[in-house]
């Protein structure tokens, strides 16, 4: 009999890991696709996996902030205080590394991705564990980061060992980003914590946008959280007009629309909170994904507090280049 490939067995994670296999595990923010990052091995294997070019790093996690001071050479002040506020928590830090931390990991870079993931399963496994793990979100390179062990397992369960379940994502947006530049506080990647929360504790950041061209931030590719199904973001109403005959998904903030069936439909969150949207945004972009649809069409939310990173990530599942 083979072992199953999704559950909940820590002791089979930990064999495995210690093994250079790649397990999937759960996050607050998005499912991950770990393996040992003190190993070049295991991190070739993810690379492999996920079908991701070398030049883009992977964000190692650990079980507290104490281990991450044995993984970078300097924890500048507003990084201290932003880990104290938010870790663990959806944040994840650039700094400095140590010489432990492979070239393979930060793809060449002098400097890395760390964080402490907030999910009970995953902080017991860290804890277990005398490793870091190196973990991108468990999707093929380009497609919707999974919310569910299911949606891991659709897409990559021939490719992984194990796949740990902790249920769907508590926060469903990608840890936000930061970095220090020059010693200027910088949000390179909007996600689980909200821009106003990060100034509220070190004062104003800079906020890079997204480029298909800037390699000092490659996961920043226009072009990304992609279904197969094409999508436009704009007003519904107008968009509804001018694509009427098509078979049409609506990924709406709110509201439901007549014009489209029902089940072609999915709402944010019907009371407009926007913690509630960014948990069912990538579920929703997967479920209108496998229906027989010729277009989504989705909506922009308002551009404040999680909004912001919500409506990054639909304008990269819309642009096509
Ligand atoms: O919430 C998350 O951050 C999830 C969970 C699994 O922890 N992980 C995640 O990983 O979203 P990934 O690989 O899909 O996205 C990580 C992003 C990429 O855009 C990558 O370019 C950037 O982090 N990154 C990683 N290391 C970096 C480094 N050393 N310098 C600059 N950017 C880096
Ligand atoms: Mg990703």
């Amino acid at each position: 009999m083979t072992a199953p490939l999704i559950g909940t067995d820590i002791e089979r994670a930990i064999e495995l890991l210690h093994a250079n296999e790649l397990v999937a595990i759960p996050t607050e923010t998005v499912y991950g696709l770990a393996g040992n990052a003190f190993s070049d091995v295991a991190v070739a294997k993810i690379f492999a996996a996920k079908n991701r070019p070398a030049f883009d790093p992977l964000i190692v996690h650990t079980s507290h902030y104490e281990r991450i001071t044995e993984l970078v050479l300097d924890i500048p002040s507003p990084a201290q205080k932003l880990a104290a506020a938010f870790m663990p928590g959806p944040i994840t830090l650039l700094l400095p590394k140590r010489e432990r931390i492979p070239d393979i990991v930060t793809a060449g870079s002098t400097i890395v991705a760390v964080r402490v993931p907030d999910h009970p399963l995953t902080l017991q496994l860290l804890r277990a564990l005398d490793f870091p793990l190196a973990a991108p979100s468990a999707n093929p390179f380009g497609y919707i980061s999974p919310t569910r062990a299911g949606h891991v397992a659709r897409q990559l369960g021939d490719r992984i060992s194990y796949i740990l379940d902790g249920g769907p994502c508590a926060v469903g947006l990608e840890s936000t980003i930061v970095g220090f530049p020059e010693g200027q506080p910088t949000v390179f990647r909007k996600g689980g914590i909200a821009v106003e929360d990060i100034e509220a504790q070190i004062g104003p950041v800079q906020v890079r946008e997204h480029s298909s061209s800037n390699p000092q931030a490659p996961g920043m590719l226009k072009s990304h959280y992609a279904p197969g199904v094409p999508v436009l973001l704009g007003d519904i109403p107008q968009l509804l007009e001018q694509h009427a005959g098509k078979r049409i998904g609506l990924l709406t903030f709110q509201n439901q629309y007549k014009e489209v069936p029902e089940e072609h439909q999915v709402v944010l969150s019907s009371a407009g909170d926007l913690t509630e949207a960014a948990r069912h945004l990538f579920s929703g972009l997967r479920y209108l994904d496998q229906l027989p649809l010729d277009l989504i069409i989705a909506e922009p939310v308002p551009e404040r507090g999680l909004g912001r990173a919500i409506n990054d990530r639909l304008r990269r599942a819309a642009a096509t280049g």
